[in-house]
């Protein structure tokens, strides 16, 4: 056996997967061979948390189903409600999520019931519930009374009423919704990988959900949306960005928001995120965040030649929609609660324990002298 090192697992494939296409040559992604950017165009969130969970677009019949079952599973608790009213204030959002998903399990009837019929089922009430309880958070943390959710209300229009008691205008519900879909899977990056190992010894859907948030919750992932607002705001206006973005490559600082592993060439996410941070830009008529958003774009291109990810449009766009800045990476979660749910139950249904080597570069075998000889 060779023992070569391949740090990070850089270009090693692991194993297969029907649920999403990367394609970074060509700038392409696709969930369950549907484009993204079509996707974003065509249909609800709803419609593609369906897809990404069950393999195909819903029919009528089917998406009244989804969403009846989505809305009987929106209720939390008075446990759980409680349980994050006393959350310390001061928790980051992203800490308070994972402890959700975590007594979420905790509460489940079928926590340790492993079949897919079971695992769908805790998908779902996970994906209804968990939005809830982190909206609860939004407004306790600040003294506000918790808002229930409300009937008849879409996915994202629930979100916004649960965190703000009203639902703003249709273009800002559908760019939060775009945002949904664009963020719902991305193949086998860190906190997916860290969903299926944690699969791969069998257990749970929720704890796997819970280490998956964990791991998003890191600036070089999910946290980067959050990282990235602290920089818009540290640059202030669109007059200081080019001489902010110069001296921290001069620096050779990194640029939250830019980068990827795979796309190297430009995130196939962006150019969607970016239409429709402009759409809220001008309804919110606020000019400023996307003057900054384009200096320091050309400038990481024009120095680097490195492209932003998706994180770096949306962190944003939710500022301007409203969000509390390290509220961005939990909104992250409760739409990737779907791909991290797909890729457990696809692990499930074909496992193989995840358990890689390591090459050892520590001392060499020694012998053990008794304390007193130490
Ligand atoms: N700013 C400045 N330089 C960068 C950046 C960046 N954002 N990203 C990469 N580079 C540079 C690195 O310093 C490195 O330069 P070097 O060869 O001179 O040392 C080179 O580009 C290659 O970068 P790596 O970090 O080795 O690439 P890797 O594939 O391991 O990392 C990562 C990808 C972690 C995303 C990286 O680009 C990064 O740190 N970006 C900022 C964090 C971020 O935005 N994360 C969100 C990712 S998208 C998502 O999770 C939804």
């Amino acid at each position: 056996m060779g023992d070569e090192v391949k740090k990070g697992l850089l270009g090693i494939v692991v194993d297969e997967t029907t649920i999403s296409q990367v394609m970074p040559d060509i700038n392409s992604l696709t969930y369950r061979g549907y484009a993204v950017q079509d996707l974003c165009e065509k249909c609800s969130f709803e419609e593609v948390a369906y897809l990404v969970l069950n393999g195909d677009l819903p029919k009528k019949k089917e998406l009244k189903k989804f969403k009846k079952q989505l809305e009987e599973n929106r209720n939390i608790t008075i446990n759980l409600r409680e349980i994050v009213k006393h959350m310390p204030k001061r928790s980051h959002p992203m800490d308070v999520t994972r402890t959700i998903v975590s007594v979420l399990g905790l509460e489940d009837k079928e926590t340790n019931n492993n079949s897919p019929e079971a695992n769908m089922k805790k998908a779902i009430r996970i994906f209804a519930k968990a939005p809830t309880a982190i909206a609860a958070f939004f407004r306790a943390r600040k003294g506000k009374n918790v808002i229930p959710p409300k009937k008849n209300l879409s996915f994202s229009e629930n979100f916004f009423y649960m965190c703000f008691g009203k639902v703003p205008n249709k273009e800002i519900v559908k760019a939060f919704d775009v945002s949904l879909i664009l963020y719902a899977e991305h193949s086998f990056n860190v906190s997916t990988f860290t969903a299926r190992t944690i699969t791969s010894s069998l257990s749970d859907i929720h704890g796997a959900i819970t280490g998956a948030i964990a791991s998003l919750k890191g600036p070089l992932h999910g946290g980067a949306n959050e990282e990235v607002m602290h920089m818009m705001n540290k640059i202030k206006k669109p007059e200081n960005a080019l001489k902010w973005i110069n001296k921290t490559l001069d620096k050779k600082e990194v640029v939250m928001g830019f980068g990827h592993r795979v796309y190297k060439k430009g995130d196939s996410r962006v150019p969607t995120m970016e239409k429709y941070f402009k759409k809220v830009s001008k309804v919110k008529s606020d000019k400023k965040f996307i003057k900054i958003y384009e200096i320091v774009k050309k400038v990481m291109i024009d120095r680097k030649n490195i492209h932003p990810n998706v994180d770096y449009p949306t962190g944003p766009t939710y500022h301007l929609m409203g969000f509390d800045t390290d509220f961005f990476t939990p909104i992250f979660v409760i739409s990737r609660i779907t791909g991290w749910s797909a890729h457990i139950m696809e692990q499930h249904a074909a496992n193989k324990l995840i358990r890689p080597l390591s090459k050892y570069s520590g001392p060499d075998h020694r012998k053990v002298m008794l304390l007193n000889q130490r």
